[in-house]
């Protein structure tokens, strides 16, 4: 099968990769881009250990083609750190004591970031549908969902020391007008 050339965004850098027309984006992140924290599963769409944020949006990478990545935007867990400092949400997940052996919990920080986009301050039902996609087999998911929601409570308090410009990875540039408006419909 012919090799493909993808130009594409991977954690805030720009690629250009030649690519087989049928090698998943699972495979491909780690075996051509070493990103190691992308985990395979299930590699059938079950698992939610492979997720990464496609232009936004979480997919299971084991059933998207790396061909399909052309003008696209990848994210993973290695995006969200910035030079040493952890994520919020990585934090909150190792102090909430979300992560026991670990093999899900990349895919259940991106998962967590999307949720994060979509409702700013999510209640603890809107997390558990956000996250229904990704397993676990050591946690429980309590401590996840706690831990999502203190990441809330820590990007409130960095967001209010540090003001309105202040930006986390990951998160949706409009962060801070979603962030007000999500405690406006409480
Ligand atoms: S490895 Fe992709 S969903 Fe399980
Ligand atoms: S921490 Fe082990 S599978 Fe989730």
């Amino acid at each position: 099968m012919k090799d493909i050339v993808v130009n594409f965004t991977l954690n805030g850098r720009q690629c250009k990769k030649l690519v087989p027309a049928n090698k998943t984006l699972l495979r491909f992140l780690r075996e051509d881009m070493y990103i190691n924290s992308v985990k395979e599963g299930c590699n059938e769409g079950e698992c939610g250990a492979c997720t990464v944020l496609l232009d936004g949006h979480p997919v299971n990478s084991c059933l998207v083609l790396a061909a399909e990545l052309e003008g696209k935007t990848v994210l993973t867990v290695e995006g969200l750190t910035d030079d040493d400092r952890l994520h919020p949400i990585q934090e909150a997940f190792i102090e909430a004591g979300a992560v026991q052996c670990g093999y899900c919990t990349p895919g259940m920080i991106m998962s967590a970031v999307a949720c994060l986009n979509l409702y700013g301050h999510p209640t603890r039902e809107q997390i558990r549908k956000e996250m229904e996609g990704n397993i676990c087999r050591c946690t429980g998911y309590t401590r996840i969902a706690d831990a999502i929601l203190l990441s809330v409570e820590k990007m409130d308090a960095i967001v209010a020391e540090q003001g309105a410009d202040v930006a986390f990875r990951g998160i949706d540039k409009n962060f801070v007008e979603k962030w007000n408006a999500s405690y406006e419909v409480k």
